[in-house]
Order: C-alpha cells, then sequence, then structure tokens
C-alpha cells in the first residue's frame, strides 16, 4: 500500500463556511460514513473514498456509533485507515461521532442518558483511534429521558476535552430552542444542528407549533445547520430513473425503502432531472447545490452526503460550481417536487416536541 500525501491543491477548490456564530468552517460539502464504510465494503474502497474526499478539500467527515454493518465497524474501519493515511494531518480534519439511536440491546444502548453518551463517545475514539472528537451529537430526541440529563452530559463532554463541540440531529423547532437556551445558560452553546433535508423532504422550512421553522430557529439562535441526505439517499440522481440497479442501495437494504419509487415520486424525479439538464447539471449536482442554496440567514453551512463509489463523490462534487438559483429554476422546482413522505427521521423528531 502506498503512503498517502494529500494533494497540496486540497484546499483551493472548496468552499469553508463559518458554522453559526462559532469560529469553526466546514467544508461546503461534507462525508458521511453512514452507509458504504461497513464491513460489507472492501477496505480498499472505503480507503479511496477518503482519500479521494481529503486531495478535494472536504475536510469533515460524518460517524455515529451506530453505522456499519455491524453497529461499530464504520468507525473501526475508519480508524484503521485513519491511523496508515490521516494521523499526520489530524489537526486539520473535523470529526464527528454520535449516540442516541441503537448501539445495542443493553438498557444503555439507546437514547439520551449520561451513561449512554459518556459510555459510547469513550468507545468511539477508541475504534477510531482518537483522543478527541471535532463534533459530537446527540443523534435524536429521547422521550425518556430529560433533557437536562443531555445536555448536562453534552456540557460535560466539552468539559472533559472528549468533544470540542456539541451538536443535536433530528429535534424539531421546539426542542430545538430549548436545548439552545439551555447550554446558553450553561456557557456551552451548541454548534450546530444535523437534520435531514432534500428537495424532496423539506420539513425543516415548515413552521412547528410555535410558529417558527427549525430554519427559524437555528438563524435567530446561530446555530450552523448541516442537512444530510441532500440525494435523498440516491433518489435524487439518475440512478432509479430507469429500474433498480443490483448494486444500489434499494436493491441492498431497508433503508430506501423500494415502495418510495412510486410512479408519483418516479415522475417528480423525472421533471427534477429535466430542471438540473437546463441549468447544465446532473440531478445529483442539481439537488446538493439547492440545499447549498443562498437562503439568507438560513443558508446552510454544509451539504452531507454518502458515496458508494470515488466516482460519484468526484461527480458529486461538480455541484460547487453552480450553486445559484434564478427566481424561476426556484419556482420550477418548487412546481415539480413536493414531499415524498421518505423522512424515515420524522418519528424520532416527533417523538419528543418539548424537554417538560
Ligand atoms: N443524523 C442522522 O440521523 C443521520 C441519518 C442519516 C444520515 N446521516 C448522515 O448523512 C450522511 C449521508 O447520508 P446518505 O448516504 O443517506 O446521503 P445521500 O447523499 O442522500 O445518499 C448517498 C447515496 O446516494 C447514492 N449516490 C451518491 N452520489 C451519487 C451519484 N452521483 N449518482 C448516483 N447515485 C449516487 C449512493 O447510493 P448507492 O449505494 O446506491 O450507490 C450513495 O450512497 C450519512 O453518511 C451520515 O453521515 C445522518
Amino acid at each position: 500500500m502506498s503512503i498517502y500525501a494529500p494533494a497540496s491543491d486540497r484546499y483551493d477548490s472548496m468552499e469553508y463556511r463559518r458554522v453559526g456564530n462559532s469560529g469553526l468552517k466546514l467544508p461546503a460539502i461534507s462525508l458521511g460514513l453512514w452507509q458504504n464504510f461497513g464491513d460489507d465494503r472492501p477496505l480498499a474502497t472505503q480507503r479511496d473514498i477518503l482519500r479521494a474526499a481529503y486531495d478535494r478539500g472536504i475536510t469533515h467527515f460524518d460517524l455515529a456509533n451506530n453505522y456499519g454493518p455491524e453497529p461499530g465497524a464504520a468507525e473501526d474501519n475508519f480508524g484503521r485507515i485513519f491511523a496508515r493515511d490521516f494521523r499526520p494531518f489530524r489537526d486539520e480534519m473535523i470529526i464527528s461521532s454520535k449516540a442516541g439511536w441503537v448501539m445495542n440491546d443493553s438498557p444503555y444502548g439507546f437514547g439520551g442518558s449520561r451513561k449512554y453518551l459518556v459510555s459510547s463517545l469513550d468507545a468511539s475514539l477508541k475504534r477510531m483511534g482518537l483522543d478527541y472528537v471535532d463534533i459530537f451529537y446527540h443523534h435524536r430526541p429521547d422521550p425518556d429521558t430529560p433533557l437536562e440529563e443531555t445536555l448536562y452530559a453534552l456540557r460535560d463532554i466539552v468539559a472533559s476535552g472528549k468533544a470540542l463541540y456539541v451538536g443535536i440531529s433530528s429535534y424539531g423547532p421546539e426542542l430545538t430552542a430549548e436545548a439552545v437556551e439551555f447550554m446558553e445558560d450553561e456557557g456551552c452553546p451548541l454548534l450546530i444542528h444535523q437534520p435531514s433535508y432534500s428537495i424532496l423532504n423539506r420539513w425543516i422550512e415548515r413552521p412547528g407549533e410555535d410558529g417558527e421553522s427549525l430554519l427559524d430557529v437555528t438563524a435567530r439562535s446561530g446555530l450552523g445547520v448541516i442537512g444530510f441526505g441532500p440525494l435523498a439517499q440516491g433518489m435524487l440522481t439518475d440512478r432509479y430513473i430507469d429500474g433498480i440497479p443490483a448494486d444500489s442501495r434499494a436493491a441492498k437494504n431497508k433503508t430506501l425503502e423500494k415502495d418510495w419509487l412510486n410512479e408519483e415520486n418516479l415522475s417528480m424525479i423525472r421533471s427534477l432531472n429535466d430542471i438540473a439538464g437546463k441549468r447544465g447539471q446532473s440531478l445529483a449536482q442539481m439537488a446538493i447545490s439547492w440545499v447549498l442554496r443562498d437562503q439568507g440567514d438560513r443558508t446552510l453551512t454544509s451539504a452531507l452526503l454518502g458515496a458508494s463509489s470515488v466516482e460519484q463523490l468526484e461527480h458529486n462534487l461538480g455541484a460547487l460550481d453552480h450553486l445559484d438559483f434564478s427566481a424561476d429554476e426556484l419556482a420550477a422546482i418548487d412546481d415539480a417536487a413536493h414531499d415524498a413522505g421518505i423522512n424515515r427521521w420524522a418519528g424520532a423528531t416527533a417523538s419528543r416536541v418539548r424537554g417538560n
């Protein structure tokens, strides 16, 4: 195996955006290891994707305790590749992990208790061979744990030095507003929110019970937003326009349900594909550009995507060449598409709307 020397021009073509009111910047495109980095994929392919990403200025890699298969495998595999290739560049990378979804069947392998969050982060650090993560998230709201317990645990994790910043994922607008206020009072502001967001899944734009959308809350609170799943797990690409390829996510596992590729959704996808073509982009590129479009103080910090090959990743980076949209293009996208019923994280968001 060759020794890795990253591209010397790696920071030239990437845009870096400030995360809310913080001093930290993230690349406009970040890479997630939810899928494609488990023990079902060759380590060599994983290494190629990570190297290609870093060579193109992707400094942010997003993991979680349970990413696999099996749970923990993505952190293990990342740790192996990190040890060989990336350790000299640790100070130039932003690595995140999370806990909250199911890690194991024990009473301490799900939720938002101090016990789960602290022990899980320790295990994540061991698997990845790191002293600290840059961002640690509570991965989803937990209806059974007092919000204060979760937030005190996040605060203490920062104080311990095991995470530099903390964030929340899939919290709705009301719970986010409460969490932001609590952490400000504690002198440990939340850095960032990680919600799902794509042309086919626009829940973060809709007002909640208090009249504010999640984007309203994050904007007024100075929280960064990293939107995950800009490609709707691959639906917003040309992958499914002519059927379900055998090597695709829809063919292989249950997170992209085949029912979602129904005629109504496919017809939206074809219309969006036409709009992308008129912009001189592929559908994948337009879907990423759209997530990153200028929304004033609601503009997202980063689009957090996945890729099963270097080719996909490099193609997707082409989105950065055309981030601006005319009013007519945005109106055409609004006309062509509506929510496709693909937000598999909606139940977690709804499970706890308020902290008390
Ligand atoms: N906080 C949370 O609860 C949460 C939940 C989910 C995800 N995330 C984060 O978000 C990251 C991204 O999620 P995601 O992988 O679902 O995002 P995504 O970017 O919407 O989907 C990625 C998938 O789309 C397909 N694809 C990518 N580029 C393509 C291209 N150019 N042409 C055709 N197909 C293409 C590939 O699927 P194929 O396998 O079919 O090639 C790829 O694995 C995760 O890794 C994780 O870090 C967070």
